[in-house]
């Protein structure tokens, strides 16, 4: 397997830089500061990945908006994970064919997983002729050069060669939120889940130096940012693929080490790479939240075997009882997958043993999706639509039940929480997070946002808890 990492000389970089100032001159002769629409779908890294599309069109010379109709270039950031994610995007981008009508000298850009698929490329060069420009996660580092190409030549642009994938450092970004960051510390995947597309979209697992990593980190602590979420396909393996080879668990120190109020959070672990050694460095340093997301896809060992996970359902929970004894009041959660090609209800009824045992506090449930190029997507799938639809129905229930037991155990405590925002239901003022993340809505004082503060638990239901400030 591939495991030389790439890395995009700082040359390189000041190259697209210097295009972005070129840009910058031509946007400065519009009448009007052009605006930019940015879109992104999917995940967190995808979110971070926009961020880093927003600190190039702002060195361009851009200002944002959320309206389509005033954008000069429009940004679609898109997922490839399930099928329903694919029809939204296409659905979204159809449309903009009238608003580009009204609007002809506007750049419409297509990014992200499902850009970088054959297929999805193709369809785009065919029947969405208004599209000027389409880009996988591996050209990302490229974008003003794009840009300034559309910019100042006719044509269409498509940039989605496979690769293995690299890095790039030293890429402006413009952060969404001034209280929680992001932070991707690795790239890509090397686990190739049967079912999974991220390996071929977003190429061979490659890691940041710690150098970089926590630098990134102290300049976030010193503007002031509460809330770093570590992220990557799977943050366990991280640092196999350096020179001077660090693992998780003390980047994760490191991390903690860093003076000053914030907490860390990362995801997602891969539970055959979760080890007694992270569950320690999570248990002794004190800035980690007390959470941790587990993925286990499915319950049963036969299914979990087909789906090329590489453990079993008792070295999971071996794992999670591990956890659970070091850190007694750990919040998880996890991702499944219901219906997998030849999942019988039986085998999915050990998906809901899994539940009963673990008693997760949340859950991402997921009807299999056919993904084009994956093993599983050539499985025979016998199982009716229906059928997986029902089972899917109760597991939902039963995770309902359980966060809601779970979220009542929290009235009349009183827990130290992160405001975050304000709330969009009239009834309270914020918004805020527990250490274990879950959501809380409460009354109190606007002043409090961005503040670690003590909030008192007066209800819940199953998605989150209602309270106020002490
Ligand atoms: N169908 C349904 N769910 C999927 N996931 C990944 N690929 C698929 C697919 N083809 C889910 C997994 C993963 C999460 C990010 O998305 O549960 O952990
Ligand atoms: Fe996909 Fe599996 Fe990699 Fe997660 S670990 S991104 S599910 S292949």
């Amino acid at each position: 397997m591939e495991r030389t990492t790439t890395v995009i000389s700082q040359e390189n970089i000041d190259r697209q830089l210097a295009l972005c100032d070129q840009v910058a001159q031509l946007t400065a002769q519009e009448a009007v500061k052009p605006l930019a629409f940015v879109d992104t779908y999917g995940c967190q890294q995808n979110e971070a990945d926009s961020e880093r599309i927003r600190g190039y069109l702002e060195r361009m010379g851009f200002g944002f908006t959320k309206d389509e109709e005033e954008a000069r270039i429009i940004v679609i950031n898109t997922c490839a994970i399930r099928e329903h994610a694919e029809q939204k995007v296409l659905g979204n981008v159809g449309a903009l064919v009238h608003v580009k009508r009204r609007h002809p000298e506007q750049i419409i850009c297509l990014c992200g997983c499902m850009m970088q698929e054959q297929h999805v490329s193709d369809k785009i060069r065919q029947s969405f002729r208004h599209v000027d420009l389409v880009f996988g996660p591996h050209a990302l580092w490229r974008f003003p050069e794009f840009i300034h190409t559309l910019y100042t030549q006719k044509g269409r642009i498509f940039q989605n060669a496979d690769e293995a994938g690299s890095i790039a450092e030293g890429i402006p970004v413009v952060r969404q939120d001034n209280i929680k960051a992001w932070v991707s510390i690795m790239y890509g995947c090397n686990n190739f889940c049967s079912y999974c597309i991220v390996p071929y979209v977003r190429g061979r697992e490659r890691s940041r130096k710690p150098e970089d990593i926590l630098s990134e980190v102290r300049q976030l602590v010193a503007e002031g940012y509460k809330d770093i979420t570590l992220l990557g396909q799977n943050v366990n393996s991280y640092g196999k693929d350096l020179d001077d080879p660090m693992d998780f668990s003390d980047l994760l120190k490191a991390v903690n080490d860093i003076p000053g109020d914030f907490l860390i959070r990362f995801m997602t672990s891969h539970p055959k790479d979760a080890t007694q050694k992270l569950f320690e460095t999570m248990a002794s340093c004190e800035k980690v939240a007390p959470v941790l997301h587990l993925p286990f896809q499915a319950g049963n060992d036969r299914i979990l075997q087909v789906m090329n996970r590489r453990h079993t359902r008792e070295q999971y929970l071996e794992k999670i009882k591990a956890l659970k004894a070091l850190i007694p009041d750990i919040v998880l959660t996890s991702d499944i997958i219901v219906g997998f090609p030849g999942e019988t209800t039986e085998e999915f009824e050990d998906t809901l043993k899994v539940l009963e045992e673990v008693r997760y506090d949340a859950l991402f449930t997921f009807i299999y999706s056919p993904r084009v190029g994956t093993p599983a997507a050539s499985m025979p799938d016998p199982m009716s639509r229906e059928e997986k639809l029902a089972n899917f129905n109760r597991l939902v229930q039963l995770q309902d039940s359980i966060s809601e037991e779970k979220h009542a155990a929290y009235i009349g405590k009183t827990v130290r929480c992160l405001i975050d925002g304000k709330s969009d239901d009239a009834r309270y003022d914020l918004t805020a997070r527990t250490p274990g993340n879950r959501l809380v809505r409460l009354t109190g004082d606007v002043c409090a946002l961005g503040q670690f503060r003590d909030v008192r638990i007066t209800g819940a239901n199953k998605w989150s808890l209602f309270g106020e400030l002490v």
